[in-house]
């Protein structure tokens, strides 16, 4: 058994090992993989440092990303092992090592997130983990979706070619102070708006005449063979919030993946964020689970 660091060669392997363990069915296989695919190559991670993978009997059982984020020295770990190590002295030493590496980073916390009835739970706390924040994991239950027009002087448009540096600047304005938030270089985000599991149509924008007021991010996700389409993003400029313009930007996100027939909506929110509760049950959305997020203190 060896953890160590990835090296382009691996990259067919390290795809058979995400496609069987994070699908269950071959079409999303294909999305799952894509989506891995994206985030290796996205700007700041450096696979060659910052992918772990864990291998026995020559094949790769455990894979840990280690998304880096100096702005606010936090390093975030996305951990896979195939179901018979799991909870095993195989899978601790996948962590430690991707401790390990957060520490070179230079990172204070090491943040990880969890399903709410997810077996990882006691090896983290094992591996001196804490439970730092509870999400809520909700869906939509409504049956239409309710009215909610834009103010006088308000519009609504989706992303267009040239729009990353508007959209990094309204994303890093609504959400820095948000736990956990990092913001974002506009070379990140025009990297996630062309992502295979967004679309220019799915951002949308609430403009005040020519000024940026909102945003509404929606992505895709296979889900059960299906597609779940997701709430990402939504922020409200912090000059614009508490005015009840939140709801239009939401509805227009939703109308845009009724559009495209998803099969559900979906998103995750922090337990603590009340005027986003508040807006999302306001539209139909109910709490369905809860997403754990531990951290470590290096
Ligand atoms: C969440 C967010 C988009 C809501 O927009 P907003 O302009 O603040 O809120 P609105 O005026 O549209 O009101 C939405 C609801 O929140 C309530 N609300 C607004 N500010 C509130 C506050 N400070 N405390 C408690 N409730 C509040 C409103 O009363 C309304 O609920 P109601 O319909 O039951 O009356 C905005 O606060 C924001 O950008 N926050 C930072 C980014 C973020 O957390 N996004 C969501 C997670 S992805």
């Amino acid at each position: 058994m060896a953890v160590r660091k990835f090296t382009w060669q691996d990259l067919p392997a390290l795809l058979d090992f995400i496609g069987t363990v994070q699908a269950q069915n071959e079409q999303d296989r294909k999305v799952r993989q894509q989506s891995f695919q994206e985030n290796l190559r996205q700007p700041d991670l450096y696979p060659e440092e910052n992918c772990l993978l864990l291998e026995a009997d020559g094949g790769i059982l455990g894979c840990c990303l280690i998304f880096p984020e100096p702005s606010i020295r936090r390093a975030v770990l996305a951990l896979d092992v195939a179901p018979q190590i799991e909870g095993s002295t195989l899978e601790e030493e996948l962590v430690k090592q991707a401790i390990s590496r957060s520490k070179e980073l230079n990172a204070k916390v090491a943040h990880i997130c969890l399903g709410q009835d997810s077996l990882r739970s006691e090896l983290l706390q094992r591996a001196g983990f804490h439970l730092a924040r509870v999400y809520w994991d909700m869906k939509w239950m409504g049956d239409h979706l309710p009215q909610a027009d834009a103010p006088t002087g308000f519009t609504v448009r989706h992303f267009q070619p040239g729009d990353a540096a508007a959209l990094t600047e309204v994303q890093n304005a609504a959400f820095t102070g948000s736990w956990g938030f990092c913001p974002n270089s506009v070379e990140q985000i025009e990297y996630r708006s062309s992502a295979g599991n967004t679309s220019h149509q799915g951002i949308l924008f609430l403009y005040d005449q020519d000024q940026l007021a909102g945003y509404c991010w929606t992505c895709l996700a296979p889900s059960d063979g299906k597609t779940k389409g997701i709430i990402g993003m939504i922020g409200i400029a912090p000059d614009y919030r508490g005015k009840g313009i939140s709801k239009p930007v939401m509805v227009a996100g939703m109308e845009y993946l009724q559009s495209i027939h998803v099969n559900e909506i979906g998103l995750h929110v922090d337990g603590n964020n009340t005027p986003a509760i508040r807006l999302y049950t306001s539209v139909g959305f109910e709490k369905v689970a809860e997403l754990h997020w531990y951290e470590y203190t290096l």
